[in-house]
């Protein structure tokens, strides 16, 4: 016999053999696209983040979304942006009913029904004057973030996106038992039918830098390690996972997800039955971006390339900002 007798290459020697036994294929219905909602005015380039923009709520908002739609595209999560003037030190306008989010959840239901799936980020890190994601207190010279006054809150904010007909509640935030005090809020309220994803492994990362930006919500003193995850810390994902199970989290969520694989892997194959989500953050996203701008890599592929490793990984939804561009490059066939 004549040597190598296995020959692995017979299985890539043609795009239609590969395709034939490729384990991981994307799909527009994978992406969870990440919008920003602002209260008036018109769309907002971000300048962190190329390609993405703050959308007025109103008919700007809603062509968008409409073109989203189109490209198979039916799940968003909004987030707020709101001038520093109304911002306060427990973030109400998180919770205000007439709020940024509330409007556009209501907008964007009666417009596009079922056709549309609307998940609203709940945090108040993009409402607070200090930028944190709960309420700050003082304890000899220290500050820090009050647990369970901030999780009353989220419960409040909760009910209220759920009230404006919001699909998904997402809390964001990393407090502990955030999860079964939103769960008891939207059930008390009659909405039953609501569901949480929850951010359940959300690591304390620099790669959230263009988001903050995005949103005005970087935290003006200290930062976010006593609430979000220590990067150095894979198992402890599992605890954090399965409490937000036990709380009644339909959703669980790892993220970053680039520089977070293992954490995805990890999580699929201790909960299989659980759906997880991957976010593919601002920062992964910006850097894509910047190294495409100066032509060092191949935006293409290297997005398709990204995602596809996300779900191989074992994610099954995944929110990016790439999602539109991803869905248009996706019709003309996989780049492998
Ligand atoms: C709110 C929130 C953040 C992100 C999503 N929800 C920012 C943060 O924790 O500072 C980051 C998303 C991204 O970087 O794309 N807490």
């Amino acid at each position: 016999m004549k040597f190598p007798l296995a020959r692995p290459r017979r299985l890539r020697a043609s795009k239609i053999i590969r395709d034939a036994i490729a384990e991981t294929w994307l799909d527009p219905g994978d992406f969870i696209y990440p919008i920003f909602v602002k209260p008036a005015g018109g769309r907002e380039p971000i300048p962190s983040m190329p390609g993405q923009y703050r959308w007025p709520v109103g008919e700007e908002l809603v062509r968008h979304v409409e073109e989203s739609l189109s490209l198979g595209v039916n799940k968003v999560i909004l987030f707020g942006v709101v001038p520093d003037e109304v911002k306060d030190a427990v973030g109400s306008p998180g919770y205000d009913p007439h709020g940024v989010v509330s409007r556009a959840i209501r907008l964007l239901k009666e417009t596009f029904g079922d056709r549309l799936l609307v998940f609203a980020d709940v945090c108040l890190c993009e409402y607070t004057d200090h930028g944190h994601c709960g309420v700050v207190r003082q304890k000899g010279g220290r500050w820090y973030v009050d647990n369970d006054e901030t999780v009353k809150l989220y419960a409040r904010e909760a009910v209220v996106y759920a009230d404006a007909g919001a699909d998904f509640v997402a809390p964001s935030g990393m407090m502990d038992g955030q999860v079964a005090e939103i769960r008891k809020a939207l059930d008390a309220h009659g909405f039953h039918e609501v569901g949480i994803m929850a951010y359940s492994a959300k690591y304390a990362s620099a790669f959230y830098g263009p988001f903050r930006v995005a949103a005005a919500s970087a935290p003006k003193f200290g930062d976010r390690r006593t609430y979000q995850m220590d990067p150095r810390n894979a198992y402890e994902a599992l605890k954090e996972v399965s409490m937000d199970l036990e709380e009644g989290a339909d959703i669980v969520m790892v993220k970053p997800a680039l520089a977070y694989l293992d954490v995805i892997r990890l999580v699929k194959t201790h909960y299989p039955w659980a759906p997880l989500a991957a976010y593919n953050v601002s920062g992964e996203y910006s850097m894509v971006k910047a190294a495409a701008s100066q032509g060092y890599i191949d935006e293409r592929i290297v997005t398709l390339e990204i995602l596809t490793a996300i779900k191989r990984a074992g994610a099954d939804v995944i929110l990016t900002y790439h999602a539109l561009d991803a869905a248009r490059w996706l019709r003309e066939g996989t780049p492998f």
